[in-house]
């Protein structure tokens, strides 16, 4: 485990952004795992922005979304289809068809996440993961549970996350319920996983994840298995450390 410790947010983004940056300038058909939310967005503004300074190629890069609420159509302004295409995908010369976030809208919930696993599989596996932690310490959606779930899978969204995320939405009950997400084997099969953490709120949860036991309850603690695991979190996310 790497641990970079940054001022503030805007640093993090930075620093984020070059780990993405060399991933892409030493190979540029890798496989990125992408996610949404507020603390990866600086990372994306300096994605776009060392794109448009000639610097960055993703004409040869593909991407799987870690999650997609489950029941938004993609034109949704809160869904992540429409989150990714505004940060990040139309503002560099990414291939739109290279690009999969889960389908909320399936009509076969179980079809959409096995096939999503198998997308992940057959592309090659993800060369780097990004992901944020919810305050309750979940990855991806994988919420706080008895037991780690494996696959791609809709999940039930904790009350928690429910209230963490409803800063998006008119209010509370307009938030989706359940989300379609990666599961910890698709997390954990990433070559390589870049977390971004800010902000005092997800102080408890890097500590946990970082230093608790290794439990479900955390779904963060399990990145402590992780063989090339890089946080990137600014003095409030790490105070607790
Ligand atoms: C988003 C995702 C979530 C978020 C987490 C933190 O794709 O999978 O796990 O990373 O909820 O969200 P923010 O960054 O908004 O605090």
């Amino acid at each position: 485990m790497r641990i970079i410790k940054t001022k503030d947010y805007n640093e993090l983004s930075l620093r984020g952004a070059r780990l993405i940056a060399a991933q892409i300038l030493v190979k540029p058909h890798s496989i990125l795992g992408l996610a949404t939310g507020s603390s990866p967005i600086g990372v994306y503004e300096n994605l776009v922005a060392e794109h448009q300074a000639g610097i960055l190629d993703f004409s040869k890069i593909r991407t799987v979304n870690l999650d997609e609420y489950w029941g938004l159509d993609p034109s949704h302004d809160q869904s992540y289809r429409y989150f990714m295409d505004f940060h990040l995908f139309d503002k560099v010369n990414i291939n739109k068809e290279n690009t999969r976030v889960p389908n909320g809208k399936a009509s076969n919930p179980q079809e959409e996440c096995e096939a999503y696993s198998q997308y992940i599989q057959d592309i090659g596996g993800i060369d780097l993961q990004l992901i944020g932690i919810g305050s309750n310490g979940h990855i991806g959606f994988n919420e706080p549970a008895d037991h780690f779930t494996c696959g791609t899978h809709v999940a039930e969204l904790t009350a928690q996350t429910l209230e963490d995320n409803k800063r998006f939405f008119p209010s509370i009950d307009q938030v989706p319920t359940k989300a379609v997400t990666m599961g910890i084997r698709e997390i954990m099969q990433a070559r390589s996983v870049v977390m971004v953490a800010s902000g005092k709120n997800k102080a408890q949860a890097v500590k946990d994840s970082l230093t608790g036991k290794i439990t479900p309850a955390v779904p963060g603690s399990i990145l402590q298995l992780h063989p090339n695991f890089t946080l990137v979190a600014d003095e409030e996310a790490l105070s607790l450390l």
